[in-house]
């Protein structure tokens, strides 16, 4: 197990689920105090509600604010309030693991992918009713091999992406960072050697339908963030984007065609699984050692090898 201070800080945007939850869990296991900024309903919190208490009765400084963390006024409480509890710690990471954009396709989808269902019930005379239920339901129990037979995704096709939806989900989920990494660094609240990690997916180069504004703001995120290694070098930052597999997150729920994204996921991935959260987490564990001080513009997968097809 990593050994992190307790007078470091992890300041976490998006900590109350998926990749952002688990690196709070996991580094205040080595010892980290950890602030979450997180957007949650009420009613989610009877589910987040008993991590944070975990995370807090180890004994390292804890807060979780439940705000906008895309609002200059929620930006503002966080830091007020965080320079004050941290008194003299100071934040060794910022993650950014927030999840907040719009899932609209370009254009409507034309053709619908064909599938030999039909063949394969002449072939095996039976009616294609009953192949078509017996290839659904196990798909849905986890044979991924039967992605191309399976019924496809569906798409909403009313309703198409503007400019408005593609510049919102590109603050939200890119152009963000630097809106955190700023007063931070003005107000002198990062650790003299301090992380910036931000978490990419493979959606930033291949093109997934429903994906286009998520990927617009991933090519952002990914590009801010070298923008962050090089000029914040000098002010002790090293900044890293996090390229984690497909994940079965809440996130991922909302992606049209995730079942499809899912089994093909895990078809590829060498380790003949998918990435997990805590995979992840691990991940961000070690580069707030002080040993991974000399990574720094870089993008690195984390995904048991998915990406290599
Ligand atoms: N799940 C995947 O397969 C996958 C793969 C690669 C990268 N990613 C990326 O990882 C990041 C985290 O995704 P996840 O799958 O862990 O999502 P998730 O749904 O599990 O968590 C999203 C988090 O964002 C927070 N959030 C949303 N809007 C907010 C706002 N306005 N202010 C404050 N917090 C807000 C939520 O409260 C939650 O804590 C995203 O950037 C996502 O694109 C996800």
């Amino acid at each position: 197990m990593i050994t992190l201070l307790r007078e470091h800080w992890a300041l976490i945007l998006g900590g109350s689920s998926g990749f952002g939850l688990a690196s709070a869990d996991k580094l205040s296991r080595c010892g980290m105090s950890v602030a979450v900024v997180h957007r949650d309903r009420r009613g989610a919190m009877g589910r987040i509600q008993p991590a944070f208490d975990a995370i807090a009765a180890r004994g390292v400084g804890f807060r979780a604010w439940n705000l906008d963390a895309l609002s200059a006024e929620g930006r503002e409480t966080v830091l007020g309030e965080l320079a004050e509890l941290m008194g003299a710690g100071r934040v060794r990471l910022l993650m950014h693991s927030i999840a907040f954009g719009n899932l609209k396709l370009v254009a409507p989808q034309g053709a619908k992918p064909a599938r030999p269902i039909a063949e394969l019930a002449q072939a095996l005379g039976v009616a294609e009713e009953r192949v078509e239920a017996a290839v659904q339901a196990l798909f849905e129990a986890g044979h991924a091999e039967l992605v191309h037979l399976a019924a496809p995704a569906v798409y909403d096709e009313s309703n198409f992406l503007d400019d408005e939806d593609f510049a919102r989900t590109i603050y939200a989920m890119g152009t963000s960072l630097v809106s955190w990494v700023r007063p931070l660094l003005e107000r002198r609240l990062f650790a003299a050697d301090a992380r910036v990690l931000a978490m990419t997916s493979e959606g930033n180069r291949a093109a997934w339908r429903g994906y286009a504004a998520v990927a617009a703001a991933k090519a952002a995120l990914e590009a801010a963030t070298r923008a962050i290694a090089k000029e914040c070098a000098p002010h002790g930052l090293r900044a890293n984007v996090i390229q984690a597999g497909v994940t079965a997150t809440p996130a991922l729920a909302l992606i049209p065609g995730n079942a499809q994204l899912l089994a093909a996921g895990k078809l590829r991935n060498p380790c003949g699984r998918l990435t997990t959260p805590e995979d992840v987490a691990g991940f961000i564990a070690l580069m707030c050692t002080d040993e991974a001080a000399w990574v720094n513009g870089a993008l690195i997968t984390v995904d048991g090898g998915e990406h290599l097809g």
